[in-house]
């Protein structure tokens, strides 16, 4: 691929998808959130060779939110294994919101239904080992700074106490699930861990070189290094597909078809297998928490590039 008439072409599909910024609103349940300014719209590709395409604002850091939910999964199943992991937590879509309670009490045994759904990375959360949650903490910091490359990657301390004061919902998830026994030990140390998971900051460089090592699967284009076993890309990349972008993941499959994970601070990460990693962010979202424009421009790229994996 000829970098420069790459480049153009995001430059021109973005400016097309860019419309679409008016058709979302920013997340407003964590106040921090609301803040940013909806019309921002950005994309960056990381290519086998570990070279960045980037267009828009792709030098603007937002929260990573519920892309962390991949790593928070790819940490718990190398330090715990499948088993002790999908007897807490299920690999069903739920077809329903992401900080749904119904299915979680209606549904049994009361574990979560997937991973990527909030209930489910509380429970995931849980599973983190470490001594503290700071020390629970720095192990996904520490894989996230030598994916992405970046030493500095650090938490938006902002937006976690943003986050950490107004969870209701995620606070009445987590204690349903200590309730049911899916989560063990301390309850708000488990939350407090998931809060700063979600509030760690990216830009959409560093989203496409994370996605990159998914493509790649598991390895650090970069530096030749394994990061995470092939069969952990390999679960990560299907529940991305079945579960990444929530109860909008069938109509994403089908518009787009690549392996994708959103988050509501606008964010979305895409992986095409053994070809690219793509990170976008635009904050405007619609009604099921992803970037509108976000989702356009990876349709749009889809089609351009051929990526669909089906
Ligand atoms: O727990 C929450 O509600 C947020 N920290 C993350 C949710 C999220 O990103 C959903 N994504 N579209």
């Amino acid at each position: 691929m000829n970098a420069g008439y790459a480049t153009e072409q995001l430059e021109s599909l973005l400016a097309a998808a860019s419309a679409d910024t008016e058709k979302g609103k920013v997340a407003s349940y964590i106040p921090e959130l609301a803040k940013e300014d909806p019309r921002q719209l950005g994309v960056s590709v990381c290519m086998p060779d570990g070279s960045i395409l980037s267009a828009g604002d792709a030098d603007t850091p937002f929260t990573l939110q519920s892309i962390s939910k991949i790593f928070t999964l790819i940490l718990a199943l190398c330090q715990n294994g499948q088993q002790y992991v999908f007897e807490r937590v299920g690999k069903e879509p739920t077809g329903d919101p992401f900080n749904s309670i119904i299915k979680l009490e209606t549904i049994k045994p009361h574990k979560p239904l997937n991973p990527m759904i909030n209930a489910g990375a509380i429970a995931v959360a849980g599973m983190i080992q470490g001594k503290s949650v700071e020390d629970r903490l720095n192990g996904l910091l520490d894989m996230l700074r030598k994916m992405t490359g970046n030493p500095d990657i650090r938490i938006n301390e902002a937006v976690y106490g943003s986050e950490k004061k107004t969870a209701a919902r995620n606070r009445a998830l987590a204690w349903f699930l200590k309730d049911s026994g899916v989560l063990d030990g301390d309850v708000e140390e488990t939350l407090d861990l998931y809060f700063r998971h979600c509030a760690i900051e990216v830009t959409t460089k560093e989203v496409a070189k994370l996605g990159m090592v998914l493509a790649a699967d598991g390895i650090d284009v970069v530096t030749g290094e394994r990061i995470f076993p092939e069969e952990v890309a390999r679960i990560c990349k299907t529940f991305m597909v079945t579960c990444g972008m929530y109860n909008a993941s069938g109509e994403f499959a089908i518009d787009v078809g690549i392996p994708a994970k959103s988050g509501v601070a606008g964010g979305i990460m895409a992986t095409v297998p053994k070809r690219m990693g793509i990170g976008v962010f635009g904050p405007a979202l619609d009604e099921k928490g992803n970037s509108v424009a976000g989702v356009k421009l990876l349709e749009l790229l889809a089609k351009e590039w051929k990526l669909g994996i089906f």
